[in-house]
Formats: C-alpha cells, structure tokens, sequence
C-alpha cells in the first residue's frame, strides 16, 4: 500500500473508532486559547499545531477538521458568552504571515487626519437617514432567503440581488460603481459599492458588514434568517449609501461600501479583499465595521470594540459619536480574537473599528440560530439607524479629508 493511503486509511479508521461527527476536510486556520481548548476537549482533529505569542494573547496556527469549526463557535458563544472567534488561512504561510503583521500591528496607510471639520454637511445629511429605510432592508434581507451561507443558493441569491440594488441607487451617477468581488474556492461574492474620490481618489474609506448567515452546519434548506447576524449591518450601511446618493454629495477621499462573503466561516471574504488590496498597495485609511446593529440587550447605545481594532481611530468614532450624537451612552469591550471582518483589515496593515451593538453579556442571544429574526429587536430598526448616524459621520469628516469646499458662489 502506498503511504498516502495508509494514512487515508489510518485517520479514516481513527475517525470512525473515535465515533465523531469529524468528517470534514482538514483547513488551517488560527484561534485563541479559549477556543483552541474547548476543540481539544471535543477531540477534534488537528495537526501541526504551533503557538504564536502576539503581544495581547497566545494564538494557536494548526490544520484542523473544518467540521470541527462551526461547532467550536457554537461551544464558545453558549459556554464564555463571546466569539469564538477563527480565522482560517489558505496555508502554512499565508497564517504565519497574518500572525506576523498582527505583531507589528504597522500598516500601510500614512497618517490622517481625524479633526471633526465637517459639521455642516454631516448635520445637513443626518435627519435624511430614515429608520424605515434601514428596517425594510432587514426584513428583504432576512426573510427573502431560507439563509445567505456562502455555499448555497440562498448565499448566492443574496449577493446578486444586492449588487442589483445597489446598481439602482447608483444609476445616474458616474462616478460610483458597483462590483461583486469573485471568491475563487466557493460560490456567494462580495459585493463593493465604490464612490470615487474627487481629489485623493486613490485614498479609501471602508465601511463593511457581512452579508452571509449561518445556524452552524448549514445547507440549502437550513433557516438562517440572520435580521441582526448581520443583516443588521448591511441595511445600517446601505442606508448611508442612499442618502449619499440622492443628496448628490462627492466625497475627496475614495468611499467603498462592502458586503462581505463568508465571514461566519472564518473571515474568508474580508480577509480575500483584504490580501488583494495589501497585494495591490492600496491604500484603505480607515474601515468601519458593522457586524450585529439592531439589538440593544442593554441601555449602553454603541460598545466599541477594542482588540484588534486601532485604538486611534476608536478615539475617532467615539468623538464622532460625542460630536454628532451626544446622547448616546458609548462604552467599550473585547470580544476576542477575530470575531468579525475588522480583523481582516488589522491583520493586513489596516486601521479598522468595530462599533457593535451590546457589550459582550448582553449581545443577541438568538444570533446563529432560525430565530434570529427582527421581531426580536421590537419590529424596528431603532438601533441599527444609530450605527447609518454614526457611519455616515465616519463617511462624510473621513471621505472629506479636510473641511468640505466652500459651495461656488451662483
Ligand atoms: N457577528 C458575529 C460576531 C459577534 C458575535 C461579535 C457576538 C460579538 C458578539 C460574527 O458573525 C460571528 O459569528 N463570528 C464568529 C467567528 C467567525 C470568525 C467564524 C463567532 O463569533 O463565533
Ligand atoms: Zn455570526
């Protein structure tokens, strides 16, 4: 026999004598400790593992069952009440790359400017963001679909049917466009609206949400509604696009709105883009994330999400929020390693924030299962229109770059 299929056969037999679910393929992929435990302990597969010890934590590089996965998030949002947060990388070296820049945390991008200079605009745009606007899209977005996971039909649906209204709001206008972004290894794409900058066109503001859900395992007929996991996220910012459409407004700076593919999956949409855009020395100053916006489990309004994330442009959004928002209650937390695509940014160099919903004890308790429906958040979208308020703040005083030009005089 030859070695390769005495070791098919050997872990094929170890799979069945240990009687497990383990049947998937084995992926690499990095998590925390927390994680990396609890999959020991449920006698998940996996190989070559290696820690790699990043200033906040010890984080584990391995190949393990990506069957494995799903389970793993589950166990760690029941059992610690955060993100079970994982990554999971083509290879060997593309992981031990992103352990790498996540410990020396430089990024491409020069310095910018985060003075609030652009109060008239800002003001003049905030009352067009409407709540109903934001609510009817998480309603399309969550019940048009059985789910949006990256594989299935639904996922697919999902992605064309956005580009397609997103191609609406930009009609008339030439200088935006709209791409769905092709993820070679499986079928749903990315879909990025882009706004070209006026005079630093080649300077990029992101802001991002995930358009997949999930229930854990999957498949075409599973009930993955995901109104806040993250819907939520997607009407929050699809709101800012329309309003900086039909108000004409052109920004300095580039403004790419993205729906990310398959993030509840490991990331692998944001963390795609993001490689390419390293690849390609583009130059993102800042992207936003909103991941989970329309369920407030509390009375703070916006809980910054402080690791992995920059703590600079944090600042930023908090003094947006105080400027434009005041009555907000702002608080921090963590919510652990790679919880969400900001970590895709931070790990190729890039400045991202993570503004969310709840701290971690008091986030949605039905996300990840066919419950995570918007009856849940009272049939409103009177959190989720909070984080358009302060995206569109985040759009307008980082796309302006500097005051906004003087109108020219008639
Ligand atoms: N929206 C969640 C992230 C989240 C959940 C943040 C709860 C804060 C509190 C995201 O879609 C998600 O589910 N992330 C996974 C990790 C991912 C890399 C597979 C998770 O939390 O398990
Ligand atoms: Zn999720």
């Amino acid at each position: 026999m030859n070695p390769s299929r005495a070791a098919w056969l050997s872990s094929t037999l170890a799979t069945c004598l240990v009687g497990t679910a383990s049947a998937g393929p084995l992926v690499w992929a990095s998590m925390g400790e927390d994680a990396y435990r609890l999959l020991r302990r449920a006698g998940a597969q996996m190989e070559q593992v290696e820690p790699h010890a990043l200033p906040s934590e010890t984080i584990y590089l391995m190949r393990v069952d990506e069957d494995a996965l799903p389970r793993l998030s589950r166990d760690v949002h029941e059992q610690l009440h955060r993100c079970g947060g994982y990554i999971v990388h083509a290879s060997r070296a593309e992981g031990r790359q992103t352990l790498a820049r996540f410990k020396s945390g430089v990024g491409p991008q020069g310095k910018v400017s985060y003075a609030i200079d652009d109060a008239a605009e800002v003001n003049a745009l905030l009352p067009q963001l409407q709540e109903s606007q934001v609510r009817s899209s998480i309603v399309q977005l969550s019940t048009a679909y059985k789910n949006r996971y990256y594989t299935t039909t639904g996922g697919v649906n999902a992605s064309d049917d956005l580009a397609q209204s997103w191609k609406q709001l930009a009609a008339g206008r030439t200088d935006v466009t709209v791409k769905q972004f092709t993820h070679p290894s499986w079928p749903q794409k990315s879909v990025i609206l882009t706004i070209k900058g006026t005079t630093r066109p080649k300077q990029i503001v992101v802001i991002g949400g995930h358009l997949d859900s999930t229930v854990g395992f999957t498949n075409e007929n599973s009930i993955a509604p995901g109104a806040d996991d993250d819907a939520s996220g997607v009407a929050s910012l699809q709101e800012v696009v329309r309003v900086l459409l039909t108000s004409g407004y052109q920004p300095r700076r580039t403004l790419q709105f993205i729906a990310y593919a398959a993030e509840e999956v490991g990331l692998r949409g944001s963390a795609a883009i993001a490689a390419d855009y390293r690849a390609k020395g583009k130059k993102v100053v800042g992207a936003l994330q909103l991941d989970m916006t329309n369920y407030q489990g509390g009375t703070n309004d916006i809980t910054m999400i402080t690791d992995y994330t920059n703590a600079a442009q944090n600042q930023f959004v908090r003094d947006l929020a105080a400027y434009y928002l005041p009555t907000l209650v702002v608080k921090n937390d963590a919510c652990g390693y790679a919880c969400s695509d900001h970590a895709s940014w931070t790990s190729n160099g890039y400045v991202a924030s993570f503004p969310f919903e709840a701290p971690m004890s008091q986030y949605n308790p039905y996300i990840h299962t066919s419950q995570d429906t918007i009856d849940k958040s009272g049939n409103t979208a009177d959190h989720a229109i909070k984080f358009s308020r302060l995206a569109l703040a985040y759009a307008i005083e980082l796309g302006s770059d500097g005051p906004a030009p003087v109108a020219p005089r008639k």
